[in-house]
């Protein structure tokens, strides 16, 4: 077979397929796989069993599939320290709940968790399983310690799943988990390895009194898509978030608050920041005094009006550091009207590198489009309406080259 690829040629990868829906997508990785010159061996866990056959996994890879941790003829032929060591990486693909509960507690109860036990080399999951799973409260922990343990991740995406439901745990496509294989197999140096990045990003809610507050529509998409980008190149990020429905992107440290205030406490405890986005909603002023107990309504009464002081200016006060300030700032400014002028005038006024300004009048806070311009010293350059994430990794290719 012609390889299309150079980078993981005459490597191997032990691919573990667990039980679960996704394991038919494993035919097509291995084929992809196959077609870049990379061997692969496969476990199936017998509950695999059920989604693919082993004979159509044998015919795809050209290699044995191993099943069975007291197999006889599986251990004569390659017992299950020699698989899983006589690797270049171990992939886990469908990574089911299960099997990542039995690898955070160190289990060792069939080939395939023995395997993951033995094992000396790197491994990859690509998780996948229903949303609620993905939640659950365990499977957020068993994640957070295979982190710590230094596993590799690859997904889930969100979306349409098998069972009817909608949300995270959709397995990464084929393609997606070949892309991971080959960095994993041949690390290249990515754009903001060992650099530092702060993100900020949702809005913040003021308090009127100890039920009522103000707010704003952003939803956090935008700061999220950053974040996660930032993380795919290769930086170490913190995502201090206001309160939003939305998942912790994978290798990113989050940091939850309500108000600016908190906001600006948590963004000045992080230090030695190489580059720092401000893509949070922040209110602009609070209430000056909130009250302390519900405000009850009295129909003999007016309404009760409100005095607001402004909240602080987190952007600018960061911006306006004179020891510690990150290399590059760069602020998000949504408008409703005349929004290259006064991005331009923001630039100034609150003193950082970069304005991506959008206009907010229609069709942004919630949704996955955007249509923004980089406005810097050097001028303004308008994109095309592009997906958050698309806008994410142009804003974040920049200033890795200005890092650089
Ligand atoms: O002043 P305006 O809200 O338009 O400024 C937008 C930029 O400033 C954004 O980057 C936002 O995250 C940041 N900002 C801030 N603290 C505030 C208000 C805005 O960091 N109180």
């Amino acid at each position: 077979m012609r390889a299309t690829s150079s980078q993981g040629i005459g490597k191997s990868v032990l691919l573990i397929i667990g039980g679960g829906i996704a394991a038919y997508k494993c035919l097509e990785l291995i084929r992809q796989l196959s077609k870049r010159g990379i061997t692969t061996r496969v476990i199936m866990t017998k509950a695999a069993e059920q989604f693919v056959t082993p004979l159509s996994v044998v015919s795809l890879s050209g290699e044995n599939v191993f099943t069975d941790l007291f197999s006889l003829t599986d251990e004569t032929q390659m017992g299950h320290i020699e698989l899983s060591r006589s690797t270049d990486l171990v992939v886990v693909a469908p990574a089911t709940a299960d099997l990542m509960a039995k690898m955070a507690a160190g289990l060792a109860v069939d080939l395939a968790s023995t395997t993951l036990l033995a094992t000396d080399k790197a491994v990859l999951l690509a998780p996948a399983m229903n949303v609620r799973m993905w939640h659950h409260l365990a499977t957020a922990r068993n994640i957070t310690q295979l982190k710590k343990d230094g596993i590799h991740f690859v997904g889930p995406n969100e979306g349409d799943m098998a069972c009817g439901e909608f949300g995270l745990g959709r397995m990464a496509e084929p393609m997606e988990i070949v892309a991971a294989i080959e960095s994993l197999l041949s690390p290249r140096i990515q754009p903001l390895t060992g650099r530092r990045v702060l993100i900020t990003a949702g809005p913040t809610q003021e308090a009127i009194d100890p039920v009522r507050y103000i707010s704003n529509r952003s939803s956090g998409k935008q700061g999220y898509a950053l974040a996660e980008a930032a993380a795919n190149m290769g930086a170490d990020v913190t995502l201090v978030s206001g309160p939003v429905a939305l998942a912790t992107p994978l290798g990113v440290r989050r940091v939850d608050v309500t108000t600016a205030d908190e906001m600006l406490v948590a963004v000045k405890q992080i230090p030695n920041t190489d580059l720092a986005i401000f893509c949070a909603a922040v209110a602009d002023w609070k209430v000056a005094n909130p009250a302390r107990q519900k405000l009850k309504k009295n129909d003999a009464s007016e309404p009760p009006s409100l005095s607001f002081v402004p909240s602080p200016d987190i952007l600018k006060s960061v911006a306006g550091l004179h020891e510690g300030r990150p290399k590059i700032i760069v602020g998000f400014a949504a408008e409703t009207e005349n929004v290259i002028a006064n991005a331009k005038a923001k630039l100034k006024s609150k003193g950082c590198d970069i304005i991506i300004a959008n206009d907010v009048s229609e069709g942004v806070f919630g949704t996955n489009k955007n249509v923004v311009h980089f406005v810097s010293a050097k001028g303004v350059e308008s994109w095309p309406e592009l997906s958050k994430s698309e806008v994410a990794q142009r804003v974040l290719a920049a200033c890795a080259g200005l890092l650089k």
